[in-house]
Parts: C-alpha cells; sequence; structure tokens
C-alpha cells in the first residue's frame, strides 16, 4: 500500500467474487505486523540493539513467497490458461497454487520436486492440490546448470505455448515483489532501520527489500543468510549454489552469514516459544542476525550502525513460514532435554485402544439387555463379572461369568501406575480367553473404570462389547436391591 492509501478493507472483510483477489493483494490490506523481540531472546539489547520481526507469515499464503507468487503470475499474461511449472517443494508452489486460483480460479500448477523429499511434504503439496513432478538426482540443484531441473523447466517452457514456468530464480518480479511490498512496508513502520537481515534462497527477500531500503537510506545494511554446505535448513541455500543468481545482490547485500541447522531450528523454537510463530529460516535469519551484530561489536563498529540521534540500532528480519510441517525435525535436530517431558510417560504403552462413549450404558439402558439375558441366557451374548472373587460370591447376576481381577484405586484413571497395572491384568485376562469378532459382551466392574477399559479391548478385538456407567453398584442401585 502506498503511504497515501487508507486500507480499503479496515475491518478486515473480503466480499463478493473478488473477495481472494481482494485478500490476496496486499495493497487491499493493512501493513503485516513488524513486532519487537522480546529481551531474553536478543543479546544485545544493551548494545543498543532492537530486533523486529516482519511477520510475512501473515500473508495469506502464509509464507515469503505469498508476494512473489502474487507478482511473477500478474506478469503472465496466459498463465491463467496454460500449465503452470515450477521448480519447488515449498513455500513458492504452495504459493503459486493459491494465488492462481485466487486471481483466476486456475488449477493446474505443477511442483517440480526432488525424489528425495519426505512423504509428509509431499502429502502437502497434495493437500494444496498441487500435482507433483519428482526428479531424481541431486537434490538442491544450481539454477544456471544446462542439467538442472531449473534450466530444463525453462528450455521445455520456452518451446511450449501451453507451458508457463515463472522461474523464480531469474524473474525479476520475484525480488520487485519485496521491493514493492515488503521494503516500502518495513520503512513507513520503522524509518529509523539500520540493518535488514534475510535468508537467501532464490534471494528475492533480501535484494528486493534491501534495495527499497537503501534507496531510502543508503547506510541502511543488509545481511543474507545462507546455510552450511551440507546441513540444509528448508527454504535457504548454501552460497556456492546463490553466487550465480542474476538478482542485483552484489551492489545490495554487505555480508554474509552461514547459519547451521540446528542454530536455526533451535532459535525458531524459542521464537515460536514466545508467540512469534516461526519456522527454521526465520530461526536462521535471527541467529544470522546475532552472528552478524556480534561480529561488528568484536571489531569494535557496533557504533557503524547506530543511529546518530537515538544510539540505536535497529534490525529487521523476515518471519518467512511457520513451524507445523517440520514439526518432525524438530524432534531429530534438537535434544530431548530441550522440550519439557512428558509425565505419565508409561500411559503411551499401555491402554492404547481407543474408548467411545457409546459404549458405555447408563443402568436403565443395560437393564433391559441384564432382564433378557437372567431370563434366556443365550451363547452369543455373556455377561462378564470383574469385580474380585469375595464379592462376585457375595452377589452377581445369575448366568454372569466371574473374571476376578483385585481390587484397584477408587479413582483409577486418576493414577497412571494403575492404569498400567490394570491393563496388563486386563491383557492377561483377556488373552486367555476366546473371542469371536461381533461376539456381544457386557462387562461389570466395581465402579466402572475396568469395564471401560476392558470394553475397549475387547472391541479393538471385534466383539461388541458394552459397559455399564458405576459398574454392578450402579446395576444394584437401579434394580433397588442386590441382584
Ligand atoms: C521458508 C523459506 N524461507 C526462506 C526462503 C528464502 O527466500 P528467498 O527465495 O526470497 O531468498 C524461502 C524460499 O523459498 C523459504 O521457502
Amino acid at each position: 500500500m502506498s503511504q497515501e492509501t487508507v486500507c480499503p478493507t479496515p475491518l478486515n472483510v473480503f466480499k463478493g467474487p473478488n473477495a481472494l483477489q481482494d485478500f490476496f493483494d496486499p495493497d487491499r490490506n493493512p501493513p503485516l505486523p513488524l513486532v519487537e523481540i522480546p529481551m531474553e531472546l536478543n543479546p544485545l539489547h544493551k548494545d543498543g540493539v532492537r530486533i523486529f520481526a516482519k511477520i510475512l507469515t501473515q500473508l495469506p499464503a502464509q509464507n515469503v513467497k505469498s508476494l512473489p507468487a502474487l507478482r511473477m503470475l500478474r506478469n503472465e499474461p496466459e498463465a491463467h490458461r496454460q500449465k503452470i511449472v515450477e521448480a519447488s517443494s515449498g513455500s513458492t508452489v504452495l504459493s503459486l497454487g493459491m494465488v492462481s486460483r485466487a486471481l483466476w480460479g486456475h488449477k493446474d500448477v505443477h511442483a517440480f520436486v526432488t525424489n528425495k523429499k519426505d512423504t509428509s511434504s509431499l502429502r502437502l503439496l497434495r493437500f494444496f492440490g498441487l500435482n507433483v513432478n519428482l526428479y531424481g538426482g541431486l537434490a538442491q540443484q544450481e539454477p544456471y546448470d544446462p542439467k538442472s531441473i531449473m534450466s530444463r523447466l525453462k528450455a521445455r517452457a520456452d518451446q511450449n505455448r501451453e507451458l508457463c514456468y515463472p522461474g523464480q530464480y531469474h524473474n525479476e518480479h520475484n525480488w520487485k515483489s519485496h521491493e514493492q511490498w515488503t521494503g516500502a512496508q518495513i520503512w513507513k513502520q520503522l524509518p529509523e532501520i539500520r540493518v535488514f537481515c534475510s535468508t537467501v534462497g532464490t534471494g528475492g527477500c533480501a535484494v528486493g527489500t534491501g534495495i527499497y531500503l537503501k534507496r531510502q537510506n543508503p547506510s541502511v545494511k543488509v545481511v543474507g543468510v545462507c546455510n552450511v554446505m551440507g546441513d540444509p535448513t528448508p527454504g535457504p541455500r548454501h552460497f556456492p549454489n546463490f553466487e550465480s543468481s542474476p538478482f542485483p545482490w552484489q551492489e545490495t547485500i554487505d555480508a554474509f552469514e552461514d547459519v547451521s541447522s540446528v542454530d536455526s531450528y533451535r532459535t525458531s523454537m524459542q521464537l515460536s516459544r514466545h508467540g512469534i510463530i516461526a519456522g527454521p529460516s526465520s530461526g536462521e535469519a535471527l541467529h544470522g542476525l546475532l552472528a552478524y551484530l556480534r561480529r561488528m561489536k568484536a571489531e569494535g563498529r557496533l557504533p557503524e550502525l547506530a543511529d546518530p540521534s537515538t544510539g540505536e540500532i535497529s534490525c529487521v528480519f523476515p518471519c518467512a513460514d511457520l513451524p507445523y510441517q517440520y514439526m518432525d525435525t524438530y524432534y531429530k535436530k534438537l535434544a530431548e532435554e530441550e522440550f519439557p517431558p512428558i509425565r505419565n510417560k508409561n500411559l503411551l504403552y499401555c491402554d492404547q485402544d481407543p474408548y467411545d462413549e457409546r459404549w458405555f450404558l447408563q443402568p436403565e439402558h443395560a437393564a433391559t439387555m441384564i432382564s433378557a439375558h437372567v431370563f434366556r441366557p443365550r451363547p452369543q451374548m455373556q455377561l462378564l463379572d470383574l469385580r474380585p472373587r469375595d464379592k462376585y460370591e457375595e452377589s452377581h447376576i445369575v448366568g454372569s461369568r466371574s473374571i476376578p481381577l483385585p481390587a484397584t484405586k477408587a479413582d483409577l484413571f486418576g493414577d497412571a501406575e494403575a492404569v498400567e497395572q490394570r491393563w496388563t491384568e486386563l491383557t492377561q485376562a483377556v488373552r486367555e480367553q476366546e473371542w469371536s469378532a461381533g461376539q456381544r459382551v457386557l462387562v461389570l466392574c466395581a465402579d466402572g473404570d475396568s469395564a471401560r477399559m476392558a470394553t475397549a479391548m475387547l472391541r479393538a478385538k471385534g466383539c461388541e462389547a458394552l459397559c455399564v456407567e458405576g459398574g454392578y453398584p450402579a446395576m444394584a442401585g437401579y434394580f433397588g436391591r442386590e441382584l
């Protein structure tokens, strides 16, 4: 949105046939939030450093590529009737898929993806309706290698008018989208900005935002953060794979930092815990920014960055995507001790059969079944009584079978050890009997809890098991006497 424009949708409502088009249009939205990170995450706070997160995850596609996708597609006049192809397994092609539907209801979008990608990433792409085309060989390829997937797609699109290849690595509308929106918004929000630090994949965000900011104030520093070679974080690249970029990075990016994947994942987890919910590459940008600032400090050069009037060093990094799709990797990369423990962990290894409230009968509902059974016992219906032997011998329902279990805690499910013990006893008892699929079983116990567990177990074996809320005492109470 230009500085003069008033947001046309101040209440954030998008209606009518153009609702989605407008929703994806940054000029019809308020600027994305710019949020200062807490002191706890800013070890250089005492040096006058202030760090702000630019929340690009609040774009409609919830990632940094929403903007390049929009500008690239707007500049492809035939794309709405072409097959759109892109070499991307993440943010770019996800955004292209959503934007092409939002602009034109067009669904013919194809992701060209390394066959080394994990199945959950492929599922994510297909969830969003993208056609997945796998390629073999090196996963992350150098875009200008004539044998790379990018060069192959470009050659195909050059010869086939039915194909549209936006080509995020060479398409100037990629970086220009960040000049147009990310840079302009940040400048308006924080004119005292001194450092902009972004990871570098195609370089679109770093270059476009950097160009805009430097044009406003040539002393703004732009830092690019790359992956360590052989230790990738999803999105950014290692420097040798970026170096051939045709984007004007040499005159824009002042310094580069390399950040390990573990540092990236950990930093993004810390951000997320504080409410700046961000994926690994966002943590990589913050970690790289801090590495740059620490280096400047060690060289005695921090004052070079400071605002002459306030002495403060205001820095911005983008949050490029969300962490949820990487959850398994967080647990692989980081040590178990970095996550809060799970209490009652023993419950993960027992009592795993699903429960269903529909199997827990009120005494009045069970009464009909019990009466029928008492008057005309049938082999296909079993009445099981799990109470201790002495209780069973004191009184029981005629025709019920005793599988005596020891007395247990009054509140079984309030005690994880008791649950495990009861589950072990029940597993043993159930294993000793023959059960046939579809067999009807009504389970009673001293208070209803053990019978719930037994019902779940028997259901998992294919029986039509049911139990009574409150167990035998509730049944006896219903009939108004000992049975
Ligand atoms: C999650 C994520 N972070 C960072 C980047 C890098 O952004 P750029 O291509 O603008 O350098 C990408 C690029 O796809 C990304 O998907």
